[in-house]
């Protein structure tokens, strides 16, 4: 007899991608942003009063929420705080879903949606890409819905009338993971004023480059904010996040710039990585997926890394003959774009 519940004896936990120690590497496999955060977030951080580290931070970031509210146009009751997108992800689940409220979503998408589901012992549907699946979704109708738009790892974009369309049609929950929106031509923000099973969740660890502070948001009508609030941490931001997170949406300008040099730079990865004879689709992310026609792209994953470059390969169904590549700055997308031709020119290898 284990000690843990059932479910969690029997399931495997998220795996992240892997986080080399060495800082001579190339490392483009967990989709942060190659620049570092904002010169204020800095200033914030080093300016931060003892007094502020002493006591308990605000419950629900309200510096944050108000500070949020008025650049994106909605109100600071339509926010909720998150340590990080995950951690909104895993309020969701643990608020919707249980044994009789199953969780849905399209595969191939973020993997840690499934570990979310096992965790809470809830049943999950999995409805392929391949197929109709905003429309099958819809006749699934299950309580919480998951949508990742852009979608991980696939990198392409779901027009926002779909996903419109896709909340009017279901009774539960809609929470669209827009961890990648910064990067993309649209985002779902305005239906948060207008459908109350709306959610959008936000992350501050890619556009923001703070994937080490640990912040995200949550967008949704007030009620569902409210009862969001009663299933998570009691502080589940602290007081230095708070304070950094303010900081870095509060300087569009720097945030601007750095998304337009990596959507340039994803331009121009994805041509190279072309004209390699490797197939890529248009991206709206920070990433993009790349795919090896001659069967899996393993040896060509552990041939970058025995060259210290890092991208990420998932043994998934449909996915294991592809290599999903953050884009980096153009130096390191050089390196990466050489290292894929010596490869590719190896006896054998060519696409
Ligand atoms: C699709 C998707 N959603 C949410 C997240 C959560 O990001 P974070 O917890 O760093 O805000 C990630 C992180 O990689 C992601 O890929």
């Amino acid at each position: 007899m284990g000690y843990f519940r059932e479910n969690i004896e029997r399931m495997a936990g998220y795996t992240p991608g892997f986080q080399p120690k060495a800082a001579d590497v190339v490392k483009l496999n967990t989709n942060e942003n190659p620049y570092p955060p904002s010169p204020k977030v800095m200033e914030v951080i080093g300016r931060l009063h003892p007094e502020r580290l002493r006591r308990y931070p605000e419950p629900l970031g309200d510096t944050f929420r108000a500070a949020a509210a008025k650049i994106l146009g909605v109100r600071p009751e339509n926010l909720i705080c998150a340590n990080g997108g995950d951690d909104l992800l895993a309020m969701c689940v643990r608020a919707f879903c249980d044994r009789q409220r199953p969780l849905a979503y399209a595969q191939p998408t973020y993997s840690l949606y499934p570990v979310l589901a096992r965790i809470q012992d809830c049943q999950v549907i999995e409805i392929s890409r391949a197929t109709d699946w905003p429309a099958e979704l819809a006749k699934v109708n299950a309580p919480l819905t998951i949508v990742c738009n852009p979608n991980a790892p696939t990198a392409d974009f779901t027009p926002i009338e779909q996903l419109q369309k896709l909340a009017e049609a279901l009774d539960g929950v809609l929470l669209i993971d827009e961890a990648y929106a910064d990067f993309a031509s649209d985002n779902a923000m305005r239906l948060v004023s207008q459908y109350d099973n709306v959610i959008v969740l936000r992350s501050l660890s890619k556009g923001y480059s703070l994937a080490g502070l640990r912040f995200g948001f949550g967008a949704a009508d007030p009620a569902l904010i409210e009862g969001l609030v009663k299933v998570k941490d009691s502080y589940n931001v602290d007081a230095a996040a708070i304070a950094a997170a303010t900081a870095a949406i509060l300087d569009q300008s720097y945030f601007y710039a750095n998304v337009e040099r990596i959507k340039t730079e994803r331009q121009r990865l994805t041509e190279s990585l072309r004209l390699l004879g490797l197939e890529v689709g248009d991206s709206q992310a920070n990433f993009v997926l790349a795919r090896y026609s001659k069967g899996s792209a393993r040896p060509l994953f552990e041939s970058l890394v025995s060259r210290n470059i890092f991208v990420r390969y998932f043994d998934l169904p449909s996915l294991e003959d592809k290599l999903r590549i953050t884009v980096g700055t153009a130096e390191q997308n050089k390196i990466l774009v050489a290292a894929l031709r010596d490869i590719l020119s190896e006896k054998g290898n060519k696409p």
